[in-house]
C-alpha cells in the first residue's frame, strides 16, 4: 500500500570544496565530529524517527567507505542500501537517485553533514514520521540566513515559500537538512528543472508541497542544536559543542550502537561485540558501560 512505510535516506555525497584540502582525498560525512563520524549524527536522526530501512548516496569515489562501515546494517538491526550520485546535482536529486529504494512509501531526507540534537528531539521525530500525507520541514532561527534555504511567512505565520540562499531574506528561519516527504515527492521531484545555479533545489519540492497546502512546517525554539559542519569553523564549533555537552552529562550524543540497544533492535550478546574492538577509546568505554 502506498505511504504505509517510512524510510530514510542520508545524502553524503557532494565536493565538500569548503573544506579542501583536508577533503581532497577523504570523505567529509565520515571526518571525525569529537569522537565519531559525522555519518553517525544523522544516522542517529533517522533512527530515533524509528527508521530501520536507510539508503546512503555518495559519490563514487566514497560509496565504498559507507559500505565498510555499515555493510548491511543487520549489526545495528538496520537495514542499509547504497547508491552513487555521479554528480552533485543537488538535494532534490536524492529523490531521483532513490527512486527504486523509496519504491511506494514514503521518504525521510537527511543531510549527511547536518548535526541535531535537543531534547524533545525524538518526540518531534516521531511526529513528523507519523504524517501519513504530505511533507514537514523544520525552521531554526540563524543568524546568517544567507547561507540557506529561508522561510517567508505571512502573517498568520504560515510558511508561504521557502527561498534558496537569498540576498534579503525574508525572515531568520533557516530550513535545517531534515525533510519528511510523502510517496508523491519521486513524481514531484522527477519534474524540478534545474536552479540558476545548476542544481536540483530541495526548495523546490518543498514550495511545490506548499502549493499543494500540504506542507507542515515546524519551528524549532530554543535549547536546541542545529548545526551543520560545512566549513572549518562550523566543523570545529559542532566538536567543541558535542564534547562540552558529552563531558557534562557524561554521555554520548549520536552513539548508534546505544540507539540501537534502546530502541531493542539488538542484545547484550550483540553490543558487546560491536563495543569490544573499540574498548581503548572512550566510546567503546562508554558501550560497555551500558552493559554494566
Ligand atoms: P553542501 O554543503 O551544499 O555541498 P558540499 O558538501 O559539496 O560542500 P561545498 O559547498 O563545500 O562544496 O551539501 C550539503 C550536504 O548534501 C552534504 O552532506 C553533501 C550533500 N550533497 C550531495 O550528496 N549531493 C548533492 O548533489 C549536493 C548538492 C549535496
Amino acid at each position: 500500500m502506498k505511504n504505509e512505510k517510512l524510510k530514510g535516506i542520508i545524502l553524503a555525497g557532494g565536493k565538500a570544496t569548503r573544506l579542501y584540502p583536508a577533503t581532497l582525498e577523504t570523505c567529509k560525512q565520515l571526518l571525525p565530529v569529537h569522537d565519531k563520524p559525522m555519518v553517525y549524527y544523522p544516522l542517529s536522526t533517522l533512527m530515533l524517527a524509528g527508521i530501520r530501512d536507510i539508503l546512503i548516496i555518495s559519490t563514487q569515489k566514497d560509496i565504498e567507505r559507507f559500505e565498510n562501515l555499515f555493510e548491511d546494517g543487520s549489526q545495528l538491526g538496520l537495514n542499509f542500501s547504497y547508491q552513487t550520485q555521479e554528480k552533485p546535482r543537488g538535494l532534490a536529486d536524492a529523490f531521483r537517485v532513490g527512486r527504486n529504494f523509496i519504491g511506494d512509501d514514503r521518504v525521510c531526507l537527511v543531510l549527511g553533514d547536518n548535526i541535531i540534537y535537543g531534547e524533545r528531539l525524538e518526540y518531534m521525530l516521531k511526529k513528523a514520521a507519523r504524517k501519513r500525507n504530505g511533507g514537514t520541514i523544520f525552521g531554526y532561527k540563524v543568524s546568517n540566513p544567507t547561507a540557506y534555504g529561508v522561510m517567508e511567512f505571512d502573517q498568520s505565520n504560515r510558511v508561504l515559500s521557502v527561498k534558496e540562499k537569498p540576498k534579503k531574506p525574508k525572515s531568520e528561519y533557516a530550513v535545517i537538512g531534515l525533510y519528511f516527504f510523502d510517496n508523491d515527492v519521486v513524481e514531484i521531484a522527477k519534474g524540478v528543472r534545474p536552479s540558476k545555479r545548476k542544481e536540483l533545489e530541495i526548495t523546490s519540492v518543498i514550495n511545490k508541497y506548499i502549493k499543494r497546502g500540504n506542507l507542515e512546517s515546524i519551528l524549532i525554539g530554543r535549547g536546541f542544536a542545529w548545526l551543520d559542519t560545512g566549513t572549518f569553523k562550523s566543523l570545529a564549533d559542532a566538536s567543541e559543542y558535542i564534547r562540552v555537552l558529552e563531558e557534562r552529562q557524561n554521555c554520548k550524543i549520536g552513539c548508534v550502537e546505544e540507539i540501537a540497544f534502546e530502541l531493542g533492535y539488538i542484545n547484550e550478546r550483540q553490543l558487546r561485540k560491536l563495543a569490544e574492538p573499540l574498548k581503548k577509546s572512550g566510546y567503546g568505554e562508554h558501550l560497555l558501560r551500558l552493559l554494566k
